[in-house]
C-alpha cells in the first residue's frame, strides 16, 4: 500500500516541521490538490507552492487537478515539478480528449492519472484503461477536506482493479476522500493501491497516522 498525504490539510504555519515529519513518515506521494474555484467551489494553490514542496521533499509529487481547463494547467504543474498529473474525466468532453491529454503528459515524461467524481459511473473508464498510469476514485465530492467517506467508491475500486489486472496491471488505483484507519482498510480490501489522506494524517501524529494506513 502507498500512502499519499493530502497537503490541503497541512498546517502551513508549521510548513518545514510538518514536511519533515511527512518525509520520514513512510508516505510515498505528496498529494497536491489544485482547485480553480470553477470546477469545484474552492480555491487552493498554484505552481509556486508546489516548487516549495519540490525543494523540501523527495516524495513523488502527485498533482490532482480539480480544474475546468486541465489542458492548460497540466503544463503549468509539470513545469513546476509534478511527477504524476491527474485530471478529471468530467472536465473534458470526450474519452478522446482524455486520451490526447494523457498522451501529452506522457510525452513530457510524466505519469498521467484520471479521476472520477462520486456520481460518475466507473464504466466511463473502460475505454481508457491502457492510457493512464493512475486511476483516482473520489470517495467524497471534490472540493473540501474533512468529508465523510462515500462507500459507493468500494465497488468502483474493485471493478477497476479487476479490469486493470487483465489489461494494465502496473496501473494504480488511488482513492481520495474520507480516508481513516477504518475506511482505509475497506479500500485496501477492495483492491486500492494508493490511499490519499488529508485530515486523518495532519490532525494526528503524522507518522503514526501514515503507519496505521500501510
Ligand atoms: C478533496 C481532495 C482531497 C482531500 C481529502 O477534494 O481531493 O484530496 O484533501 O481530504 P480528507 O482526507 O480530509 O477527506
Ligand atoms: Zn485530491
Amino acid at each position: 500500500m502507498k500512502i499519499a498525504p493530502s497537503v490541503l490539510s497541512l498546517d502551513y504555519s508549521q510548513f518545514p516541521k510538518q514536511v519533515e515529519e511527512m518525509n520520514a513518515s513512510g508516505a510515498s506521494y505528496i498529494h497536491y490538490d489544485v482547485m480553480d474555484g470553477h470546477f469545484v467551489p474552492n480555491l487552493t494553490f498554484g505552481p509556486d507552492i508546489l516548487k516549495a514542496f519540490c525543494k523540501s521533499s523527495d516524495l513523488v509529487k502527485d498533482v490532482h487537478l480539480m480544474v475546468s481547463d486541465p489542458v492548460f494547467f497540466a503544463d503549468v504543474f509539470i513545469d513546476a515539478g509534478a511527477d504524476i498529473v491527474t485530471f478529471h474525466y468530467e472536465a473534458l468532453s470526450s474519452a478522446d480528449d482524455c486520451k490526447n491529454l494523457a498522451k501529452h503528459i506522457h510525452e513530457r515524461g510524466k505519469k498521467a492519472g484520471i479521476s472520477i467524481k462520486p456520481g460518475t459511473d466507473v464504466q466511463v473508464l473502460k475505454p481508457l484503461l491502457n492510457d493512464f498510469d493512475l486511476f483516482l476514485i473520489m470517495s467524497v465530492e471534490p472540493g473540501f477536506g474533512g468529508q465523510k467517506f462515500m462507500d459507493n467508491a468500494l465497488a468502483k475500486i474493485h471493478t477497476l482493479r479487476s479490469w486493470l489486472d487483465e489489461t494494465n496491471p502496473s496501473a494504480e488505483v488511488e482513492v481520495d476522500g474520507g480516508i481513516n484507519g477504518e475506511t482505509g482498510k475497506l479500500c485496501k480490501e477492495a483492491g486500492a493501491d494508493v490511499l490519499v489522506a488529508g485530515s486523518y494524517v495532519f490532525k494526528h501524529d503524522i507518522k503514526e497516522a501514515v503507519q496505521s494506513l500501510l
